[in-house]
């Protein structure tokens, strides 16, 4: 890179202050903006009160800030193809961006069509069925053929909770008929697929791609569940730990021969320019990858404890990536573990309140603090979100990085606070 670049981040959760922070370190950085943004990302970076769907809004604060560079945070302006929308423009087509086209974004957008693939492609992923308002006999039928637990899915996008697996079959049939019948889901349950259980232990693998080369980040394994011990609904993430203990030199690259490179060469083989990262859901089955699932972006809360364990500038690599020139590197690493441990609203994942103060923020003492659902008003940081802030830590191992998290805490507090207090408790 000759000259120091603008660039904006478009999102307000934690992936997006994560990745502001790890940007502002780059010595080829001149200004930064996100939008919308959290009382967190304003510390680093320049605030636009812009949803991060409105493209107009966007187009036009890439031509007022002269932005070089645009990072895509979350899924939904990628899937609605924001990357469409600015290369069209002739005021805007010379931007760079992070983030893949609209066809890209469906490996993420449609379960039924990244099912579709990873069977073109030979990936390995859990046996399935696709079937919508008109098939709910074969639905049935196909259910019968599986063994509990039984997974559902809506198809389209359902902000992480389109997903159930019910462990009896009357249920199942019910939850079918919800979906396709009374409309469960809106219209990302009108069609749904139906996939075979999958024993294991998840991780998150990421990767950054310009259709040619990639490269790949430090995997990370996130905490879904609202409950310790993995129980209760399903969340964005209440927690994430970086690297992974088990993925080592040989899970990897089973990961690259049997995952990542056929999902790269099919991508380019169906023409579908893929500009961005990839997040790959897999389920490590006896020591063999299974994917879950792919997103067409980071993972949030894995962002969190990805950005610290990279001790590469990342800033040109991105650069490179976005404009498709990207070369064949390992990111550096510390060798240190990263925690992440996230504070949400009481009642999340279900309905809470905003607006609440947060108390304790200039206490914290051995952790980052990154802002999620977060804002100022009148001069103080209140919740704004059922996620509200990670406490992430470095340690020498996950015990010391855990501890280190846990223990700053204890000194946050806003009314109805919760957290997980087991995270890590599967991998000991
Ligand atoms: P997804 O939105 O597809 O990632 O699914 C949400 C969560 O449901 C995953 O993170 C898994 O914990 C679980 N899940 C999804 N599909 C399966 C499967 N086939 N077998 C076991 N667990 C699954
Ligand atoms: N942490 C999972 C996700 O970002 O989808």
């Amino acid at each position: 890179m000759e000259e120091k670049i603008n660039v904006l981040i478009l999102g307000g959760g934690g992936r997006e202050h994560a990745i502001a922070w790890k940007v502002c370190q780059s010595s080829s950085l001149n200004k930064l903006f996100v939008a919308p943004g959290n009382a967190g990302t304003q510390v680093v970076a320049i605030n636009l009160d812009i949803k991060e769907t409105d493209f107009p809004a966007i187009k036009s604060a890439i031509i007022e800030h002269n932005i070089h560079l645009l990072i895509v945070g979350p899924e939904a302006p990628l899937v609605k193809g924001i990357r469409e929308y600015i290369e069209s423009d002739l005021e805007t087509e010379n931007v760079r961006i992070i983030g893949p086209s609209r066809a890209g974004a469906k490996l993420e957008g449609s379960k039924s069509y990244s099912k579709d693939f990873m069977q073109r492609h030979s990936i390995p992923t859990a046996r399935y069925g696709k079937f919508n308002r008109d098939s709910i006999q074969s639905a049935k039928e196909f259910l019968s053929t599986m063994e509990a637990p039984y997974v559902l899915k809506a198809d389209g996008l359902a902000g992480g909770k389109g997903v159930l697996i019910l462990e009896d079959l009357k249920e199942a049939y019910q939850a079918l008929e919800a979906m396709l019948k009374d409309g469960k889901f809106g219209n990302a349950g009108e069609s749904i697929v139906i996939e075979e259980f999958l024993e294991g232990i998840e991780l998150s693998v990421f990767l950054l791609t310009d259709s040619n080369e990639y490269v790949l980040f430090p995997s990370a394994k996130d905490y879904k569940r609202i409950g310790e011990g993995d129980t209760g609904l399903n969340t964005g993430g209440m927690g994430s730990i970086c690297p992974v203990p088990f993925a080592d030199v040989e899970f990897m690259n089973k990961v690259k021969d049997r995952v990542i490179n056929p999902t790269i060469n099919g991508l380019r083989s169906e023409g579908v320019e893929y500009v961005g990262f990839i997040f790959i859901g897999l389920m490590n089955v006896g020591g063999d990858p299974y994917v879950i699932e792919y997103n067409c972006r980071m993972g949030d809360p894995e962002t969190e404890s990805v950005m610290p364990r990279i001790k590469s500038d990342l800033l040109p690599i991105l650069w490179q990536c976005a404009g498709k020139e990207l070369e064949e590197q390992t990111l550096e690493e510390i060798d240190q573990v990263v925690a992440s441990v996230m504070l949400v609203s009481g009642g999340y994942p279900e309905a809470y309140e905003k607006g609440k103060f947060i108390y304790g923020l200039n206490q914290v003492e051995n952790s980052i603090v990154f802002h999620a659902g977060t804002k100022i008003s009148e001069e103080h940081v209140v919740t704004n979100g059922g996620r509200v802030l990670t406490l992430t830590a470095i340690g020498q191992d996950l015990n010391q990085a855990l501890s280190a998290a846990y223990n700053d805490a204890q000194k946050v507090s806003f009314e109805a606070v919760y957290y997980r207090r087991d995270l890590g408790f599967d991998l000991n």
